[in-house]
């Protein structure tokens, strides 16, 4: 797989037309997107239905946490658009339910184990068990994949521990909380450069703001190819 394959741009803007207009603007040199909450009030569904029948490969990034029953009839519901990936929480139970309701459709169910965003006080603050954010996002990971996860969402950060892990060395990884040389973090406190990700076993990388907040996004994506291909 090229560099170009294992790029998802997050299409975190605000309206749909502002994401079709990245969608042009790429066209021909990306080929995946992620719509994620931000979008879905906006008309993201939509969209997402339309980059599909437009031979895009779609990430819808739903985050969905319920009860079993719930989460079965919702990915049930999901998957007959063949979006290619989708996330839920990590929790087993979750994500038995969404395996459940995926049955024999091709799209990949990905557990969310910690959000790129915390770090180990907002652990405390969210009271998650002590140890490390790396130990603890491996056990998530590894609980979820026998719960029948295809990947997990990970920071570039836990990458190595993962891929050491016999239940989810084979799976898919993908990683957002990926900043690119001269990039601010953001919100973002597990951050890696695409070079470390991709090194150190990065199925996909997750990368919005980077790309759709510059004055040119077509130009930001091309800089990031070009320091992913001078590593
Ligand atoms: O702008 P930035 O590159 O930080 O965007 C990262 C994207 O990945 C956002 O759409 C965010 O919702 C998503 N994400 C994340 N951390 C996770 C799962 C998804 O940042 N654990």
């Amino acid at each position: 797989m090229n560099t170009k394959d294992k790029i998802i741009v997050a299409l975190d803007v605000d309206s749909c037309d502002k994401a079709r207009s990245i969608v042009k603007r790429l066209d021909g040199h990306a080929n995946f997107f992620k719509i994620g909450l931000g979008l879905i009030g906006k008309g993201g569904l939509e969209l997402a239905l339309e980059m599909k029948k437009n031979g895009l490969h779609v990430f819808l990034d739903l985050k969905l946490f319920d009860i079993s029953n719930t989460i079965e009839s919702a990915v049930r519901g999901l998957c007959e658009a063949k979006f290619d990936f989708l996330t839920v929480q990590g929790d087993p139970q979750v994500v038995k339910a969404a395996v459940k309701g995926r049955g024999a459709h091709s799209m990949k169910i990905l557990a969310v184990t910690f959000l790129t965003s915390l770090d180990r006080d907002d652990l405390d603050q969210n009271m998650i068990k002590p140890g490390t954010i790396e130990g603890l996002t491996v056990s998530r990971a590894e609980k979820a994949i026998l719960a029948g996860a295809d990947g997990v969402i990970a920071s570039p950060k836990e990458l190595t521990l993962l891929r050491k892990n016999l239940h989810c060395m084979e799976k898919i990884i993908v990683t957002p909380g990926i900043r690119p040389k001269k990039s601010v973090t953001n919100d973002q406190k597990r951050v890696g450069s695409p070079n470390e990700a991709l090194r150190n076993g990065a199925s996909y990388l997750v990368i919005g703001r980077p790309i759709c907040q510059a004055e040119d996004a077509l130009a930001a994506y091309e800089e990031i190819k070009t320091e992913v291909s001078r590593s």
